[in-house]
């Protein structure tokens, strides 16, 4: 080879090299991008974010999935939004994949509908939470049916 072919040829070489880098690096961002539109689109901050669905959706994002102090009161008792914040920050991307498949938390949670998500949905709904980062403190715990809740009560007959 000439000289000059091999100077192409490294040049082509570390250009490809360098696309592959930035693809790499952009990844993961594209990937919460997708969790954000995801977390947007199938209600999760209706209940897991405070005043969302009341304020239609105008909560600034630093507080999306904080949980929730609104209790929803039925013959299961009352429960309370969970900081999905904290809870994702203490899981792998593993146990979350898990988590979400096996779960059945109590009404009026749509467990059914986040367990109907493929794996990338999931990843991509870890990848956003992730990247929010842990914030909040936890919802208010449960409390068993005949039991006073303290605080303002969503009830369901
Ligand atoms: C209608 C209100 C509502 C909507 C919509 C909702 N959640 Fe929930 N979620 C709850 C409540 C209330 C609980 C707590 C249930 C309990 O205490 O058993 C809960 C619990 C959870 C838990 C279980 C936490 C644990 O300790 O294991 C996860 C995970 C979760 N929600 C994720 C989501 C995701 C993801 C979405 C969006 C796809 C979503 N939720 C939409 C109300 C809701």
């Amino acid at each position: 080879m000439k000289l000059r072919q091999v100077l192409l040829a490294a040049t082509l070489a570390a250009v490809a090299t360098a696309n592959i880098a930035a693809n790499a690096a952009e990844a993961p961002g594209a990937l919460a991008q997708r969790g954000r539109y995801l977390v947007r689109t199938s209600g999760c901050n209706d209940c897991h974010t405070p005043g969302y669905a009341q304020s239609g959706g105008e909560v600034d994002e630093k507080l999306w999935l904080t949980g929730d102090a609104l209790g929803w009161q039925g013959p299961w008792g009352t429960t309370y939004a969970t900081n999905l914040r904290l809870l994702l920050a203490a899981m792998s991307e593993r146990q979350w994949l898990v988590h979400a498949r096996t779960m059945q938390p109590r009404p009026p949670m749509p467990w059914f509908n986040v367990r109907a998500m493929n794996d990338d949905d999931l990843k991509a709904i870890y990848a956003f939470v992730k990247k929010l980062g842990p914030a909040g403190s936890p919802a208010p715990a449960y409390v068993p049916p005949g039991k006073e809740a303290a605080g303002p009560v969503v009830r369901f007959p």
